[in-house]
């Protein structure tokens, strides 16, 4: 059977995105069929659209994603029919030679459903990062189902699976923040207000948040920041340096995806400390740096796809953790809206006057 639903697709680079009807196979093996409750809107949308990720147009948009399992393919075991699920991008395939060395977290060859979606007259869809969730339904691979506690708001939980987690992650899986630590984060939009949760969850001490938005340093200070720093007027690296003893930070984490900051981040690192990067570079970004400072400062920089998370082990976790009031994830939800709403919602991402839009799909 094939279903016809209602999606957000990009259908030419830069045009606006519209609402249209979709068709939706029923699972085949590996797959897995979702009804979806909820999808964050996130920067990579908008690329997509903008033609900055590749020219497989149309695009069906979406990727944060929270819903409930409608069907599975007839050999899938790992979710079931009525499971609560947040959606990832990232299923690992269990065979490559980073999954065989006991990483799956760096999977070479991750999974997405073999079936596509399409228009109504055929064309076929390219999902955003292989899940398409502006979307009543969309078809994953199973492994891109990961079951949470039912008790999670959707419109929250979903954002666990991008921005969210990439930012937690940053912090907690690959900046290792630990107990004490000192820690910057470099722009403090929904990626780097949740490395600021996730360095508070990791027992840091001093949490410093770095933005040349005076409302984003607020937002900061409601996610666990303990100190902030406006950029645009001051010296970043300095006044980090000032907050903590004259040393610089244990851990900075770049979630912006700028060159400049890349590199204030690489300075405002105490002797031994981590540079975490998470935002995500254009291919016409450079840094330049002494080899010497490189070497005289130690420590390690380090990339982070996802925050390193591996989304089976990490989601029903971090989604506990919400139910326990320990990780306020309702507060990335700056508001919610429908289907038809992600146009305007792009608009208002760029314009800074939200952490995340997040489409609500009423059932
Ligand atoms: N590595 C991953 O797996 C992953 C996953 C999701 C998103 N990302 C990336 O993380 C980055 C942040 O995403 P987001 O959703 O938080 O975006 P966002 O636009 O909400 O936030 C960016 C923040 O950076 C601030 N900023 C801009 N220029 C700055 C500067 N020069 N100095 C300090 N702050 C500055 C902005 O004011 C804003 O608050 C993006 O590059 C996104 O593509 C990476
Ligand atoms: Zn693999
Ligand atoms: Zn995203």
């Amino acid at each position: 059977m094939v279903h016809e639903v209602q999606g957000v697709i990009a259908r030419e680079k830069g045009a606006p995105v519209e609402v249209t009807t979709i068709l939706v196979p029923d699972p085949g093996p590996g797959e897995a069929l979702v009804r979806v409750q909820a999808c964050g809107v996130c920067h990579t949308d908008l690329h997509y659209r903008e033609g900055g990720i590749n020219d497989e147009f149309p695009f069906l948009l979406g990727h944060e994603a929270a819903g409930i399992v409608e069907a599975v393919g007839p050999d899938v075991s790992s979710v079931a029919l009525g499971d609560f699920v947040i959606l990832n991008w990232r299923a690992v395939c269990g065979e490559c030679r980073s999954c065989r060395r006991g990483r799956p977290q760096y999977c070479f060859d991750t999974h997405n459903a073999t079936q596509k979606m399409t228009l109504a007259d055929g064309t076929v869809l390219a999902p955003a990062l292989g899940i398409g969730a502006f979307s009543e339904k969309t078809i994953v691979a199973a492994g891109q189902c990961t079951k949470v506690d039912a008790r999670a708001r959707p419109e929250a939980a979903g954002l666990l699976g991008c921005g969210v987690m990439a930012g937690l992650g940053a912090s907690m899986f690959t900046g290792e923040v630990g107990f004490g630590d000192s820690v910057a984060v470099f722009g403090c939009g929904g990626v780097g207000c949740a490395a600021i949760a996730g360095a508070r969850l990791a027992g840091a001490s001093t949490i410093i948040g770095v933005d040349i938005d005076p409302r984003k340093l607020e937002v900061a200070m409601q996610f666990g920041a303990t100190h902030t720093v406006n950029s645009s007027g001051n010296d970043a690296v300095e006044a980090i340096r000032a907050l903590t003893g004259g040393n610089g930070a244990n851990v900075c984490v770049e979630a912006v995806g700028n060159a400049k900051v890349m590199e204030q981040a690489f300075f405002a690192r105490d002797l031994a400390g981590t540079l975490v990067q998470v935002g995500v570079p254009t291919p016409e970004m450079r840094i330049d740096l002494p080899m010497i400072e490189f070497f005289g400062r130690g420590g390690q920089l380090k990339p982070s796809w996802y925050g390193d998370c591996l989304p089976s082990r990490d989601f029903p976790i971090l989604i506990d953790l919400y139910l326990e009031g320990r990780l306020d994830l309702d507060r990335f939800v700056s508001e919610t809206i429908e289907l038809d709403g992600v146009e305007e919602a792009f608009h208002r991402m760029e314009r800074g006057e939200v952490l995340r839009s997040v489409v609500v799909i009423a059932s």
